[in-house]
């Protein structure tokens, strides 16, 4: 059987658990930056202990399905309603969606969007779907566990599924559960704090809480049992603080010294690297224009895109002659691109890395 390099998190899925189940908080949203584990720990920690407490777990993540999330909902909702007194269903379609993650990788995060505005029948389906898996389920808790929520306030035409959704959760009320959880701390700010915005103040806001020196422990565990490698457990731990507790990271670490047996020096000295070539967003640049390039910057930095700085800024960095309509359709096609998030008034950039680099890479 292939080892699992998966560190369980019996005591943090039993105490989320208890919080879902007891009646007090019934919709809860998670965030913490981009790998550091919400998902695994969503599949195979939290489902398990819900499976155990006699609820029924759907998870539905909102990147699934980037165009038109409400297809995924519909989907797995329907999926929920089969599954509901099958035995052993259950572990498979994890498994099919531990499986779907790991095939996607390193994905584009920041690509280009066609978002699709869902149709009145299927924001009627989705009500329709989630009342009949409550109502068939009388005696089990049907919990939601909603992946990457703030890509819904990433694109216009998603409002009306943010709308339905809203009221349709607040309808069923105390007979279903939530958990939420985002990888933009800006983007479920504005989504849950903002009163103009509809799920305002629908959900307790948490902290994840990141995976620490026991995670540690355990990878340096797994390389000791299965591939006979010591290695010390304190400079493990100060490399696992070092890249922020990214457990991608550290995994990809664990792997590279099970695989090529070498120093710890060395293995870090090759994640460094990757995390270099992935943070030089040569790829995601080489697509974007250098008007585009120069209205990212000047967002970034919170100045104004039209002013004379702004206009020196985009000429330094080759635009002939700059002009407003120019402007205006760079930044909207930053949006459109998800480099750039518009909520209500405030704009809010999702990699702030992007533009310094670059501002390095044109000396600006
Ligand atoms: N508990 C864990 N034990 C071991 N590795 C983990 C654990 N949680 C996450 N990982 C590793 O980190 C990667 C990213 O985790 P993921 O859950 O996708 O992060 P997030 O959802 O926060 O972006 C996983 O593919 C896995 O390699
Ligand atoms: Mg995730």
């Amino acid at each position: 059987m292939a080892i699992s390099w998966h560190y369980n998190r019996p005591v943090l899925a039993k105490n989320i658990t208890q919080q879902l189940t007891s009646g007090l908080f019934n919709r809860l949203a998670y965030l913490g930056q981009r790998r550091i584990g919400k998902t695994m720990f969503l599949l195979k920690d939290l489902t398990p202990s819900l499976v155990k407490a006699n609820c029924i777990p759907v998870y539905i993540s909102m990147w699934s399905n980037k165009n038109a999330p409400h297809k995924e909902i519909i989907n797995k909702l329907q999926m929920a309603i089969q599954q509901v007194g099958k035995k052993g269903v259950l572990a498979s379609v994890l498994t099919a969606e531990i499986t779907k993650l790991k095939a996607l990788g390193i994905t584009a995060e920041f690509g280009k969007l066609d978002p699709v505005v869902a149709s009145d029948d299927d924001l009627i389906i989705i009500g329709n779907l989630l009342r009949q898996l409550v109502s068939g389920v009388a005696n089990k808790r049907v919990i939601l566990l909603i992946d990457e929520i703030q890509h819904l306030i990433t694109a216009k035409e998603f409002s009306p599924l943010q709308y339905m959704l809203r009221t349709i959760l607040d309808e069923l009320n105390e007979s279903i559960g939530v958990v939420y959880t985002g990888s933009s701390r800006r983007g479920i700010e504005a989504m849950f704090n903002n009163k103009d915005m509809p799920f305002y103040n629908s959900a307790n806001q948490v902290a994840f809480p990141h995976l620490g020196d026991e995670y540690v422990a355990h990878i340096n565990g797994m390389l000791k049992n299965h591939f006979d490698l010591s290695y010390s457990t304190v400079k493990l731990n100060v490399y696992f603080n070092s890249i922020n507790q990214s457990a991608f990271w550290f995994d990809r670490l664990a792997q590279y010294l099970a695989l090529n047996q070498t120093s710890l020096r060395d293995g870090c000295r090759a994640i460094d690297e990757m995390m270099q070539l992935e943070t030089q967003y040569d790829s995601t640049i080489d697509v974007l224009t250098t008007i585009q390039q120069g209205v990212l910057v000047r967002v970034s930095d919170n100045l104004s895109r039209y002013d004379e700085k702004a206009i020196e800024l985009y000429q330094k960095l080759g635009v002939k002659k700059p002009n407003r309509s120019q402007i205006q359709s760079a930044f909207k096609s930053l949006v459109s691109k998800r480099l750039i998030t518009k909520v209500a008034d405030t704009i809010f950039i999702e990699e702030s890395g992007i533009a310094e680099f670059i501002k390095k890479k044109y000396g600006v």
